[in-house]
């Protein structure tokens, strides 16, 4: 998949080495993966076709007040019926994977029971395109929306919704499973666990907190549960799931802003690799949760499931959290912070600051691309050895469309730009990085932001749903034809 370039050998030792060349490129591994990501609630549309039943998102967001603009995922970017115009633009562009999830609604419309052959088939006519096209599948099961009768349940705080994930990844898997190796259980879950059942930011929109730590196990044995049923079918399938992590960093070198760098750090990345990579709760965490939750959901065993080895581990990246610890009062600091319930239970009390002159992105993210490198190196040392993918990183921008049409949203380069070179500093220090994918290769819905916030390499006119690579496309095309980012 690596452009061939003409050079010495000698050159190309420095090349494979990831050094700055003579000829100024800086070189990507061999068979590195270039791709781009997506979601289906984010992009398909269609959602009563084929016999699809609503999921919690398509309740959401048609409950008042949930979304910005009442936007919901009805029409999307209708990818469901112009696939194969998006295969052959990703084509175009030269991209050499893509990650894309299934929805579970469109192939089990009941969130148990049989399978929908229709909505099956969707995905099987979608990967066959892919491939034939010399495009490899990036398949995650879960990508935030679980069928709306298994929310009626009780969702993931239910424990009940680990063991039916673990039988629709079976069902999808038994029917792609010849045609995709690369399977990803979850996507994010803090975000399905913490924003959708503690501050209730996404779908259900539920404030529990403590069902919300129920949700980060019962998604954490899903996804275990997930992978065996897998490999039980083939013992050789690549899977693994994907966390969004953060670099953090305290405000100050205070102790108390050291600790609120300890706690955020603890409930946004521990809280997930720690069970997913060494098969136990990070006690710090636990004991920060202990007016929240006593773990008492946990069963004997279930870590051990939670902990089945990973083919690898993608992470999705964006941005750097710097926190500062909540004013003492009467010389005691109140982590709870009065109680206000946010997607931090038990350390509500810790604020986000920005650092002056830091610039951010439309979705008031601090753009930090040395925390990328950070966070790759940092689970490479922390963590048992395994293949690291980066499966999501990009940028919101206020894109502009000009008068002939093109956006060139050089912002959104120069944050791609600076996020690959931080993988390729991770890869010189050591960390085995196998592909990085773009979010996104659409611009879609940005889930409570509806269509408000554009993260496209390929800008969408949602009127005419006409397609339009944006600069980022045409610079991101150039790499991959390079193999290589220039100095
Ligand atoms: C993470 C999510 O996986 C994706 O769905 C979302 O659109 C992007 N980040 C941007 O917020």
């Amino acid at each position: 998949t690596s452009q061939p370039i003409d050079v010495q050998p000698e050159t190309a030792a420095l090349l494979a080495a990831g050094e700055p060349s003579p000829t100024g490129l800086r070189r990507f591994p061999e068979g590195f993966l270039f791709g781009a990501a997506t979601a289906a609630y984010q992009i398909e549309g269609a959602v009563a076709e084929g016999g699809r039943t609503p999921s919690i998102w398509d309740t959401f967001s048609i409950t008042p007040g949930r979304v910005v603009g009442g936007h919901s995922g009805a029409v999307a970017t209708d990818h469901y019926h112009r696939y194969r115009d998006d295969v052959a633009t990703m084509a175009r562009l030269g991209l050499n994977s893509y990650r894309f999830s299934i929805s579970w609604s469109r192939v089990q419309p009941d969130g148990a029971g049989p399978a929908n052959p229709a909505g099956l088939d969707f995905y099987r006519r979608l990967v066959d395109e892919l491939l034939d096209n010399g495009i490899l599948p990036w398949v995650t099961l879960y990508h935030w929306d679980l069928p709306q009768p298994l929310e009626d349940a009780g969702g993931w705080p239910a424990r009940d919704t680990a063991a039916r994930f673990a039988e629709y990844a079976a069902l999808v898997h038994r029917v792609l499973g010849d045609r995709v190796s690369n399977w990803t259980t979850l996507n994010e879950p803090w975000c399905s666990s913490l924003l959708g059942y503690a501050n209730g930011h996404h779908a259900p929109g539920r404030q529990e907190p403590e069902a919300a730590i129920a949700a980060v196990h019962h998604l954490l044995l899903g996804h275990g549960l997930a992978s065996q049923a897998i490999r039980a079918q083939e013992p050789d399938a690549q899977v693994g799931c994907t966390v969004n992590l953060y670099a953090v960093s305290p405000a100050t070198d205070s102790p108390a802003d050291v600790e609120a760098a300890r706690r955020i750090d603890g409930l946004a990345n521990r809280l997930f690799l720690d069970p997913l990579l060494l098969g136990r709760y990070p006690q710090d965490v636990v004991a920060d949760l202990a007016g929240v939750s006593d773990f008492g959901h946990v069963r004997e065993g279930d870590l051990a499931t939670v902990a089945t080895p990973l083919s690898m581990l993608g992470i999705n990246y964006y941005s750097r959290y710097v926190v500062k610890a909540p004013e003492p009062v009467d010389g005691t600091v109140d982590w709870r912070g009065g109680g206000a319930v946010a997607p931090w239970p038990g350390s509500e009390g810790v604020e986000f600051v920005k650092r002056d002159g830091v610039p951010v992105t439309a979705m008031d993210w601090e753009i930090d691309a040395p925390g990328l490198a950070e966070t790759l190196v940092r689970v490479h040392r922390e963590y048992p050895e395994l293949p690291l993918y980066v499966t999501e990183n990009g940028a919101a921008f206020d894109d502009v469309v000009d008068p002939d049409g093109a956006v060139n949203d050089e912002p959104r380069v120069a944050y791609f730009d600076a996020h690959l070179r931080a993988c390729l500093d991770a890869i010189d220090e050591g960390v085995p990085l196998r592909g990085y994918f773009a979010w996104s290769l659409l611009d879609n819905y940005e889930w409570a932001w509806g269509y408000t916030r554009r993260f496209g390499i390929v800008h969408v006119d949602y009127e005419t749903q006409v397609r339009t690579p944006k600069a980022s496309a045409h610079w991101y095309s150039d790499v991959i034809a390079r193999h290589a980012v220039t100095d």
